[in-house]
C-alpha cells in the first residue's frame, strides 16, 4: 500500500527534483516529510499543490517506510544505518555505501533484480556512471563491451545547489569585467573547462573518473570490461555529457547499434546530424530519457563505435533513478 516517505536533504539540487518526480509520477505516498539542515527548518516546498515544511534532520530515525537521501556521503554515513535500523529502506544518492558488497548499486533498466537483495540499504549510481551505462548496457548485451574510453562534460548541477548558483553568479560577474570567483569548484567554471571532479588518486585518476570504472563494474556485474575515463567540468547548468568510445567482441555497425538502442527504454535515439539533430544539455535537461546519438564506426578500434550521450544529473542521474528504483521494489521481484 502507500508508503511514508522521507526526503533527506529536501532543499538541495536533488531533493528538489526528487518532489517533482514523485509527484510527476504520482509515488503511491501517504505522507511525505521533508528534512534538511537546521538552517532550511520551516522552510516550505511545493508537492501536489501544498506546501509542506522542512524540519531540522532529527538525530534517531525517522518515522517512514522509505527513506532518499540526497544530503552528502558523510551525513548518509553517519544517518543511514538508523534510519534503517528503524525499519526504513533507504535509497542513499551518496557515494557513501556504493562500493561495499552487500549493498545494491541499481540502475533498474540494467540490474533491476539486486534491488531484491538489500539488507535495508540501496545505492544510487554516481550521475555520470548511471547516465553512460543507459546507453552502454543495451550495447553490451547486443555486442559485448570490451574496452571503453570515455570523456565527459560535465554540468554544474553534480555539484550541487550552490554549484548551479555559483555558475550563475560569476559568470554574471565575468560579464560585468569582475574576476569570477570559485568556492564549489577548484578554479572558477565560466568560460572555462575543468579537468578535476573530486579528489586526485594515486594513479593520477580522479575519484569521479574511478567511480565510473568501479560502478560500471559493479552495476554490470561484469569486471572484465577495461574502462578509462577523463571528467571534466564544464559550464552547463544540469545535463552531463559524455564522449564514448567503445570495443566490442562482436562486430557491429552504427545502424545496428542504433536498432538496439531505439529499443532500449529511457534511451532517445537523437542522431540526424544532417538536421543539426544530436544530443546535447539544451535538449536532455528536464527529461527522463537520456539522448544518444553521433553513433559512428570507430576509426580506432576494431569492431569499434563512438558515439555522444546526454542525460540530465539530477533526472537520470540521481533523483530519477532513485525514484525508480523505489518503484520497482514497490513491484517486487
Ligand atoms: P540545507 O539546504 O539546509 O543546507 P546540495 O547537494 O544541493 O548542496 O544539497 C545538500 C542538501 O543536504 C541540502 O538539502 C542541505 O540542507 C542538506 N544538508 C546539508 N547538511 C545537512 C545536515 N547537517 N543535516 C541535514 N541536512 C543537511
Amino acid at each position: 500500500g502507500p508508503m511514508r516517505v522521507a526526503v533527506v536533504g529536501a532543499t538541495g539540487a536533488v531533493g528538489r527534483e526528487i518532489l517533482k518526480v514523485l509527484e510527476a509520477r504520482r509515488f503511491p505516498l501517504s505522507e511525505l516529510r521533508l528534512y534538511a539542515s537546521p538552517r532550511s527548518a520551516g522552510v516550505k516546498l511545493p508537492f501536489m499543490g501544498e506546501e509542506i515544511p522542512v524540519e531540522a534532520l532529527p538525530e534517531g530515525p525517522l518515522p517512514v517506510d522509505l527513506v532518499l537521501a540526497s544530503a552528502g556521503g558523510s551525513l548518509s554515513k553517519a544517518y543511514a544505518p538508523r534510519w534503517v535500523e528503524g525499519g526504513a529502506l533507504v535509497i542513499d544518492n551518496s557515494s557513501a555505501f556504493r562500493y561495499e558488497p552487500e549493498v545494491p548499486l541499481v540502475v533498474p533498466e540494467v540490474n533491476r533484480e539486486a534491488i531484491f537483495r538489500h539488507k535495508g540499504l540501496i545505492a544510487n549510481p554516481n550521475c555520470t556512471t548511471a547516465i553512460l551505462a543507459m546507453a552502454l548496457w543495451p550495447l553490451h548485451k547486443a555486442f559485448h563491451a570490451q574496452r571503453v574510453v570515455v570523456a565527459t562534460y560535465q554540468a554544474a548541477s553534480g555539484a550541487g545547489a550552490r554549484a548551479m548558483e555559483e555558475l550563475l553568479t560569476e559568470t554574471h560577474r565575468f560579464l560585468h569585467g569582475e574576476a569570477p570567483r570559485a568556492e564549489a569548484f577548484a578554479h572558477p567554471l565560466p568560460f572555462n573547462v575543468i579537468p578535476h571532479i573530486d579528489a586526485f588518486q594515486e594513479n593520477g585518476y580522479t575519484r569521479e573518473e574511478m567511480k565510473v570504472v568501479w560502478e560500471t563494474h559493479k552495476i554490470f556485474g561484469d569486471s572484465s570490461i577495461r574502462i578509462s575515463a577523463t571528467a571534466v567540468r564544464v559550464p552547463t547548468l544540469r545535463a552531463h555529457a559524455e564522449a564514448v568510445s567503445v570495443e566490442f567482441a562482436h562486430p557491429v555497425t552504427p545502424e545496428a547499434a542504433r536498432e538496439v538502442l531505439r529499443g532500449a527504454p529511457g534511451v532517445e535515439v537523437v542522431d540526424e546530424p544532417r538536421n543539426k539533430r544530436y544530443p546535447m544539455p539544451l535538449t536532455a535537461s528536464g527529461k527522463w530519457d537520456v539522448e544518444v546519438g553521433r553513433i559512428r564506426k570507430s576509426l580506432a578500434f576494431e569492431n569499434g563505435l563512438d558515439f555522444f550521450v546526454v542525460g540530465d544529473q539530477l533526472l537520470k542521474g540521481a533523483a530519477l533513478n532513485a525514484v525508480q528504483i523505489a518503484e520497482e521494489w514497490l513491484k517486487g521481484p
